[in-house]
């Protein structure tokens, strides 16, 4: 497994290869204008396993970037369903930990929904602690069936030191 920066090579295998609705790939790599962020993808030769965005303006909640204001934030962590399980999901967070940590980052932080109880297991064993800190998003996107979808979303803030 491979797992390296997006560039516009690899936008363009993602959006082919792993089709998602909303125009997720392209919204997430643009975040990455002007260094704000960096996309991380995992592959297998030329296949898409899974992905991930690290914000290193930091918290993109405003009382979760208040709370902790020397973590930057990785988000977006995403495996595609028929790669879960393998070790992916802990690669990209693996990577993104090490590039906070070569710029001299202090901490990382996540937001995990509450009913994600999941994903909260692999953070809580890649060594996060939970914070009781709650960051309530709301958004707009588009369903698999095409629908539009309103979402409001509480994820709780995990951080871990680097
Ligand atoms: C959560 C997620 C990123 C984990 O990625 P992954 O590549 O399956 O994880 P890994 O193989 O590295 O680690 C396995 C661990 O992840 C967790 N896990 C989460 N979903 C899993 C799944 N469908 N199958 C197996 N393990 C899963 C388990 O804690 C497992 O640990 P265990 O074997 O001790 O039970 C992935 O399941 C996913 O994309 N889920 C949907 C989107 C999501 O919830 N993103 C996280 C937002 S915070």
């Amino acid at each position: 497994m491979d797992v390296r920066d997006v560039d516009d090579t690899d936008l363009d295998l993602l959006i082919r290869s792993w089709p998602l609705p909303g125009s997720v790939h392209e919204s997430h790599h643009a975040q990455t204008a002007h260094g704000r962020a960096t996309h991380l993808a995992a592959w297998e030769g030329a296949e898409p396993l899974g992905s991930g965005v690290i914000q290193w303006s930091g918290c993109v909640d405003e009382n979760a970037r208040r709370t902790f204001p020397q973590a930057v934030e990785f988000n977006h962590l995403h495996v595609r369903e028929g790669a879960r399980g393998r070790g992916v999901g802990t690669e990209l967070i693996g990577v993104a930990e090490n590039l906070a940590r070569r710029r001299g980052v202090p901490m990382i932080a996540v937001g995990v929904a509450e009913d994600n109880r999941d994903a909260r297991r692999l953070y809580l064993k890649l060594g996060y602690r939970a914070t009781g800190v709650v960051d309530v998003s709301e958004y707009d996107w588009v369903g698999d069936d095409g629908e539009p979808v309103h979402a409001l979303e509480a994820n709780e803030i995990l951080v871990k030191e680097l």
